[in-house]
């Protein structure tokens, strides 16, 4: 099919017998190289004379049968040359062009005519160049984003296909598609979101040809958590960071963190922040990073925050949920030596599965997991020895694991919760002396462990602290047991 450009171009170029009129798409992302097909499968071994012409350009390049290259002024600035064909290329016919670094002014119809002996050959090659513009660069989470995708020389739109990615995938919304004079434009106008940070892509197919360009967007405002709602998953007891980051260089005013009412998304509730909830400690953060913390965390701080502070005179705001799990345990009446163990966790949307895995330290800190045991509740029998020791209750959701929570089972430990109402006083002196020999043997853990500190064997300290409290509770509540024993 010719088409009109092809047409204009040949009017515009001296008709020579034997022109042929193939006309090839070629696109190319502005800034790339392009590169313009031409092709001839060699008729002879004479030196074919090669001249590429830009339609209303004049040459651009050209090679004389002798080899002897020459470039068109506005294509050789300062002996720069932007264009040029590879003569490795020359022996299998290829006389393809490559210009350099393509500007929209570049986009256009060119010509590759070959001459050899009497004979004279024409390809007609169209350059498109795409271009993605995204106004503003980096705009604020909430305002007007506007994407661009142009084409130089455009084209009938209802002839072209065009497709926004973002990343990787597809975005299909409303594009608002004009072809105003000699350029085509696809427009897609958003309100700006973390989720539309990314690389954004513009796929444009015509004519049999796809091209693509890209350009980045980033979303300036409260980046880390991305969404509002986001649930932080803390253990009672465990310290936890509610995550509020602006972007790099945004310095909030006034920033302030709120504990919101049950119920209501915009009642605030201050006086109901707990007073163990502090913003991290300053010098270790960023101007940009409000994210605050827990030291401790208890059932009441469970709900919902806000994370807001105010840029270029709008108060940006983030609402966070802290979820708090717990291990319950309970006595079943009917079931002597037993205690069962259940894992709460007090929002549980996004959980579709807990399991049990009982967790054991080796002399280095290390942890090692046992088998797992799939289900909210375990049962265990705290006069086995397979008990002992620490149970982490895994929660997670569909995309992995959202938290674990601990438990520690000591020696006989079912005998002395808060829960063993059930056992018999024969028991419950045994129990005191055991408790009175697990409390000696606890101490003397302690000295030794404290003896390796000195030492610097313990590699984990963090870890060690979570131990060392859980103990040291389980000390203070035996002693306490121990007390109340005649
Ligand atoms: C796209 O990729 C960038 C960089 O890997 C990432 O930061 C961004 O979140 C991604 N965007 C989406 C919507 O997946
Ligand atoms: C953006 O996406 C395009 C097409 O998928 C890819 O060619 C380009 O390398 C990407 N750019 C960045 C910065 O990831
Ligand atoms: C403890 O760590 C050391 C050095 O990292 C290693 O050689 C040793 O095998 C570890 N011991 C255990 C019980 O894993
Ligand atoms: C519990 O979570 C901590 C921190 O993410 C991790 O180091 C530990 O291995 C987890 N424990 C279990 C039993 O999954």
């Amino acid at each position: 099919m010719m088409s009109l450009e092809c047409f204009i171009f040949i009017l515009m170029t001296f008709l020579v017998t034997g022109v042929q009129c193939d006309m090839t798409e070629v696109f190319a992302e502005v800034g790339s190289l392009a590169v313009l097909p031409c092709q001839y499968s060699p008729a002879s071994n004479v030196s074919p004379r090669i001249i590429w012409s830009k339609a209303g350009k004049g040459t651009v390049w050209r090679m004389e049968k002798s080899g002897l290259q020459m470039w068109g002024s506005s294509w050789s600035p300062n002996g720069n040359q932007r264009v040029r064909c590879p003569h490795t290329q020359f022996e299998r016919g290829h006389y393809s062009l490559q210009i350099l670094g393509v500007t929209e002014e570049d986009g256009g119809v060119y010509s590759c005519r070959l001459e050899q002996g009497g004979l004279s050959v024409e390809t007609v090659v169209m350059l498109r160049i795409i271009t993605v513009s995204i106004s503003p660069s980096a705009p604020m989470s909430g305002k007007d984003v506007s994407f661009t995708c142009q084409v130089t020389p455009g084209f009938d739109g209802s002839a072209a296909a065009v497709q926004w990615m973002l990343n990787d995938s597809r975005f299909s919304r409303q594009t608002r598609v004009t072809s105003p004079g000699d350029k085509f434009k696809s427009i897609v106008k958003e309100k700006a979101s973390p989720r539309l940070s990314g690389n954004w892509t513009c796929v444009v197919g015509y004519g049999g040809k796809e091209g693509r360009a890209s350009a980045p967007l980033t979303v300036t405002g409260i980046i880390q958590p991305p969404f509002d709602d986001t649930k932080v998953y803390a253990a009672v007891g465990s310290a936890v960071t509610l995550p509020c980051v602006f972007s790099s260089g945004l310095i909030p005013s006034s920033p302030i963190w709120e504990k919101l009412q049950p119920g209501s998304l915009n009642k605030r509730a201050p006086s109901r922040v707990a007073p163990s909830f502090s913003p991290s400690s300053p010098s270790s953060q960023l101007p940009w990073d409000q994210s605050a913390s827990l030291k401790e965390v208890d059932l009441k701080d469970e709900g919902k925050y806000r994370c807001s502070g105010i840029i270029q005179g709008e108060r940006l705001a983030r609402n966070i949920q802290l979820v708090i799990a717990k291990i319950d345990s309970s006595v079943p009446s009917k079931k002597k030596g037993s205690v069962t163990l259940t894992c709460q966790v007090s929002d549980t949307s996004e959980v579709t599965q807990h399991e049990w895995v009982r967790v054991t330290y080796d002399l280095n800190g290390t942890e090692a997991f046992g088998s797992i045991h799939k289900g909210k509740t375990l049962s265990i029998s705290p006069l086995s020895e397979e008990s002992w020791g620490t149970w982490a209750c895994r929660f997670s959701g569909r995309d992995g694991t959202l938290g674990n929570i601990t438990y520690h089972v000591p020696m006989m430990s079912g005998l002395s919760g808060p829960k063993s109402s059930g056992y018999s006083q024969n028991t419950t002196a045994v129990v005191g002396l055991s408790v009175f020999l697990l409390a000696l043997l606890l101490i003397l853990a302690q000295l030794y462990k404290n003896h390796r500190r000195k030492q610097g064997i313990f590699q984990y300290p963090a870890m060690e602290t979570i131990i060392h409290t859980v103990s040291n509770e389980r000390e203070e509540r035996e002693k306490y047991r121990v007390k109340v024993l005649p």
